[in-house]
Formats: structure tokens, C-alpha cells, sequence
């Protein structure tokens, strides 16, 4: 078994970003500047907004953290994207998700302007992937992606399976793993929480990507003997016997499935830190497509 190591493909990515950044300064250019809005207090939320901020400061980026209460209105949080959209000096934003229940995801959404929309969550940028032109990629599965490519994993004519079928994740990475592409080409099949026989569809996969959000729900038996298994789920269980008190798991019991993988991402150190390098590849792409 062989570790797809998000962290360093993470860390070699933001290296190669790093000295764009310094190509640009060289050039007198503007230096790209990030802006993240962050609702609530959510733990896991400000977790991974606090890691974007982090990495913005280590490839040289500028970035603003916009944190905005969980009481706010959905119209101030519409007028905060819309002052964004035209706020020159920002070059790409997020809004983290979830945000309060009080607030209409599709609505905030769809208001990012789609050439600022380096999360790839709108539906231009999304139609655009469908189209195969070109876009921001949603950033788990465009990291997804990058790590498979890094490893050389050969992917076409292999078949697919994707677990879950949420809009950021699932989704797209079931249309990413089918298109004509260096990592593509793959017969793919995305399963939910409907699918028969799961286990039956799941053993069948070369590549097996689950994005499912329960704590090792795959287990051994649902994997083939060989298969590259990437894990995109991050869960926080409580641990007393840790300093720390908690531990974290992915969608799959790792210890068991990596001894049957031939390639596995763990948790944490796969797909979060890829994540995170694809958001900052999408916001140098933004300064190019000015
Ligand atoms: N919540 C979970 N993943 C993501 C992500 O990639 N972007 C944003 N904005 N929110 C998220």
C-alpha cells in the first residue's frame, strides 16, 4: 500500500504557487488576494477558514477573513457578496459552508459573481465544467484530481465508484472522473443512500472515492484487493485518552482498507490540505482570467 500524501502534494503545490506569486511581484502585478466570509461560530468551519488564511500567508497572498454572526440576515449576508463582487482589490472569495439554517445556500450561491467564484460552486462555472470549458473546479474535486494526477494513478477505462452525491463533492467528481481527460475516462458510477447492494457496486471499484460524511462507513469487504481509495470524510469523535480529547476519522476504517489498497489517502493529511491547494490555484487563475 502507497500513502496519497495530500499534505506534501499540498505543500509541494503551494511551494510552485509561492514562486508564481513571486514572479508577479517581480513584474510589479498585483498580488492575488483571497477573501473569506465565515458565518457562525462552527468549530469545524472556522477550523478550515483559519487553514485557508494560513495558506494564503504562505504562498504570499493577500487575504481578508470577513466572520459575520450566525443572527445575521440573509439580505445583509447577500449585500456583504455583493459589496465583494465589486470590490476590485479582491480577486476571488468564499463563503464557507453550512451557513445558519435561517440562510438560503442556493441564494448566496448564486449570488458570488461566477469570475470571482474560486470555491467553483456556481452554476456558470459548474455548467462550464459540464461543458468541459474552461472554469473554476469545484476545489475537492479538482484537488482530488491534481493528487491522482501527481501519483501517476492510471484511471482510464477503470471504473469509478463515487460514494455520495452532494452538490461540492460527489457531484462533480463523478463528472470529473468520466471526461476526456488525463485523469478521467473512467466508467463512473455514483451511489447514495438508495443505491441496492452498495457493497456489491463498491467491490467492483479500481477507484473508490467516498464522500459519504459517516465515520468509517467502508468497511473491508466493500473494497477490492488493489484499489486506490480515497477518503474525503473528516469527523471529529471525542477521545479522552488524547491530550488533544478528540481524534479524527475519515468515511473509511482506514487501518483495515489500507491493507487491501494499493493507493489510500489517509485522514487527516489527503484531501483537506488538496482542498486548500486547489482553492489557492483557482485564486492565481482568477488573476489570469482578468
Ligand atoms: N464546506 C465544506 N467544504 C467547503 C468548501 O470547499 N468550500 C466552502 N466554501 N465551504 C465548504
Amino acid at each position: 500500500m502507497e500513502l496519497l500524501d495530500g499534505k506534501k502534494t499540498s505543500d509541494d503545490i503551494k511551494f510552485e504557487i509561492s514562486k508564481k506569486v513571486e514572479e508577479l511581484k517581480a513584474q510589479g502585478k498585483k498580488t492575488p488576494h483571497l477573501a473569506a466570509v465565515i458565518v457562525g461560530n462552527d468549530g469545524a468551519s472556522r477550523t478550515y477558514v483559519n487553514s485557508k488564511v494560513k495558506s494564503c500567508e504562505k504562498v504570499g497572498f493577500r487575504s481578508t477573513l470577513i466572520e459575520l454572526p450566525d443572527t445575521i440576515s440573509e439580505a445583509d449576508l447577500l449585500a456583504k457578496v455583493n459589496e465583494l463582487n465589486n470590490d476590485d482589490d479582491v480577486d476571488g472569495f468564499i463563503v464557507q459552508l453550512p451557513l445558519p439554517k435561517h440562510i438560503d445556500e442556493h441564494k448566496v450561491t448564486l449570488a458570488v459573481k461566477p469570475s470571482k467564484d474560486v470555491d467553483g460552486f456556481h452554476p456558470e462555472n459548474l455548467g462550464r465544467m459540464m461543458l468541459g470549458l474552461p472554469c473554476f473546479l469545484p476545489a475537492t474535486p479538482a484537488g482530488i484530481v491534481e493528487l491522482l494526477d501527481r501519483y501517476n494513478i492510471e484511471t482510464s477505462g477503470k471504473d469509478c465508484v463515487v460514494i455520495g452525491r452532494s452538490h461540492i463533492v460527489g457531484s462533480p467528481m463523478s463528472v470529473l472522473m468520466a471526461r476526456n481527460a488525463k485523469v478521467g475516462n473512467c466508467t463512473v458510477t455514483l451511489t447514495h443512500s438508495r443505491t441496492k447492494n452498495l457493497a456489491e457496486v463498491t467491490k467492483r471499484a479500481d477507484i473508490l472515492i467516498v464522500a459519504i460524511g459517516k465515520p468509517e462507513f467502508v468497511t473491508a469487504d466493500m473494497v477490492k484487493e488493489g484499489a486506490v481509495v480515497v477518503d474525503v470524510g473528516i469527523h471529529r469523535i471525542d477521545d479522552p485518552s488524547r491530550q488533544s480529547g478528540f481524534r479524527l476519522l475519515g468515511d473509511v476504517k482506514y487501518e483495515e482498507v489500507a491493507a487491501k489498497a494499493s493507493f489510500i489517502s489517509p485522514v487527516p493529511g489527503g484531501v483537506g490540505p488538496m482542498t486548500i491547494a486547489s482553492l489557492m490555484l483557482n485564486t492565481l487563475k482568477a488573476i489570469d482570467m482578468k
